[in-house]
């Protein structure tokens, strides 16, 4: 199997980002569809569009705008992506998972993930974030890894462990962050189940996902958390739950994008400021 970039050319991209920006960030957020106003809360902030980032590839999906934007988030200095890749738009998984790489070239130490997914856990409502505690790879598990073919050893090791993917110490300073918040709904944690889409579940696949110990299904997150553990970055992240998934053949709901970028909207101030009111409790690496 041919390696699609080579080490060269992540340190390229990053060579190309350090000397253009102001400020070396220490955490790279990933927004998730209708989550790209977390910029909004940005400052002193410099953008790129991904089409004038050397290596960077495109993005298609409306809702997703394709840009790296580079500033503070409550004092934090952040890299965020406006629009990720998936791997529905037909994308390999080594152009997904791309710019985590070039991060932590960057030397950034921690990402974030955010997503929008359908709600698995009966308890959830429409507008919950839940806090991924862990993941299911179910592309992974039937072939579909970003780590396929030879290893990098400059970024990782070969067999990775994944047990301890979603950052123990900081889901602690979620919850306890979130109880100061002092949001009527709880603050959910679960399970994060990715199906390759584009497609959203049969109703026989949304009861499979749950049999399986799912809470959230979405179609993206899980390739990009998988490359950043394996480069040791510490990851932690959201989803906010856009949509129930359909569970009875009786139901005359059908999930539809808009329905998922309204239901983002709608919650998105309130992640937008959890997120911000985080960082300033997410500890640096090195001194
Ligand atoms: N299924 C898969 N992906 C999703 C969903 C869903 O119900 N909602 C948002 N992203």
């Amino acid at each position: 199997m041919e390696k699609e970039y080579t080490y060269e050319d992540y340190e390229n991209t990053a060579k190309w980002l350090i000397k253009r920006i102001n400020r070396q960030p220490l955490v790279a957020v990933i927004c998730g569809s209708g989550l790209g106003g977390l910029t909004d809360k940005l400052t002193e902030t410099q953008v790129f569009n991904y089409s004038d980032i050397p290596n960077f590839p495109q993005s298609t999906v409306p809702g997703h705008a394709g840009r790296l934007v580079f500033g503070l988030l409550n004092g934090k200095a952040c890299v965020m992506m406006q629009g990720r890749f998936h791997m529905y738009e037909g994308y390999s998984l080594s152009k997904v998972t791309f710019p985590v790489r070039v991060f932590k070239l960057m030397n950034v130490e921690t990402l974030v993930v955010t997503n929008a997914a359908g709600g698995l856990n009966p308890k959830f409502e429409v507008g919950d974030i839940m806090l991924i505690r862990d993941h299911i790879n179910l592309p992974g598990l039937c072939g579909q890894n970003p780590l396929r073919g030879p290893n990098e050893d400059r970024f990782g090791v070969r067999f990775p462990p994944m047990s301890d993917a979603y950052d123990r110490n900081m889901r602690h300073i979620a919850h306890s962050v979130w109880n100061q918040m002092g949001e009527q709904r709880e603050l959910q944690e679960g399970t994060y189940v990715m199906v390759a889409g584009p497609n959203f579940e049969t109703v026989a696949e949304c009861s499979l996902l749950q049999k399986l110990g799912a809470d959230a299904v979405g179609m993206s997150t899980v390739p990009e958390v998988i490359v950043a553990r394996h480069c040791g970055l510490r990851v932690f992240g959201f989803s906010l739950i856009t949509n129930k998934v359909i569970t009875n053949y009786e139901s005359l709901e059908k999930a539809n994008h808009e329905e998922v970028l309204e239901a983002g909207k709608q919650a998105a101030q309130k992640l937008e400021q959890f997120i911000s009111n985080l960082m300033a409790s997410i500890p640096q690496v090195k001194a």
